[in-house]
């Protein structure tokens, strides 16, 4: 550890030199927790809503993997949910896309998000291998917290979550009861 040799430097300049180093790495360190942070509660999610949190993790997650990312919405004025769906979306969404990152290969992942009769459809789709039939079909001990993550997310919201291999590719899908919808304008002035 550079900070706990720093005392057995014996030059002040080799002091100095040390002490700066570890001031640097603390930076680098207190940035690297702060976009972790972002990353696990986006600010954004609170106050602006799903849908620009969704823009803007695509858009970082473009930058940080080099994979092309498109986003459809439907319809065009998609309503504020509550805080809590909203998060669920959001993780469900978030976890797809870095198992595409992850384990796929993908070049380009696809997001959709609908609402219609009452549900909310979310699809996640990448043209990268694909997924075996044991973890397609949610075989016990094949899937990893991910995807149990995102099944019990859909779960509590009585939904469902469906994995295809799409050949190329995988689908990921999630149907979500809309009972929890709000409009607009009760979620902005509650
Ligand atoms: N989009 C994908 N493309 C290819 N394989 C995938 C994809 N999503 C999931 N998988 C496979 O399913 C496994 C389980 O995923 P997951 O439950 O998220 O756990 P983890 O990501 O921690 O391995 C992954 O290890 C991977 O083999
Ligand atoms: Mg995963």
């Amino acid at each position: 550890m550079i900070v706990s040799q720093i005392p057995q430097h014996n030059s002040i300049d080799a002091k100095d030199q040390a002490a700066n180093e570890a001031g640097e790495i603390v930076t680098r360190a207190i940035k690297q927790v702060r976009s972790m942070s972002h990353l696990l509660h986006p600010p954004l999610l609170d106050e602006v809503g799903l849908l620009p949190a969704l823009r803007w993790y695509l858009e970082g997650l473009t930058k940080r993997s080099g994979i092309a990312t498109s986003f459809e919405v439907k319809p065009a004025d998609f309503p504020r949910l509550t805080g809590d769906l909203e998060t669920a979306i959001f993780r469900v969404i978030q976890e797809a896309l870095t198992n595409a990152f992850r384990h796929s290969g993908a070049s380009k992942t696809r997001v959709t998000l609908s609402q219609q009769e009452g549900q909310v459809m979310v699809t996640v789709g990448d043209d990268g291998k694909g997924v075996g039939p044991e973890i397609a079909e949610m075989r016990a001990g094949s899937l990893g917290v991910g995807l149990a993550g995102m099944r019990q997310r859909a779960k509590e919201f009585d939904g469902k979550l469906r994995l295809t291999n799409t050949n190329p590719g995988t689908l990921v899908e999630i149907v979500v009861s809309a009972k929890r919808l709000l409009p607009v304008e009760q979620h902005t002035t509650a």
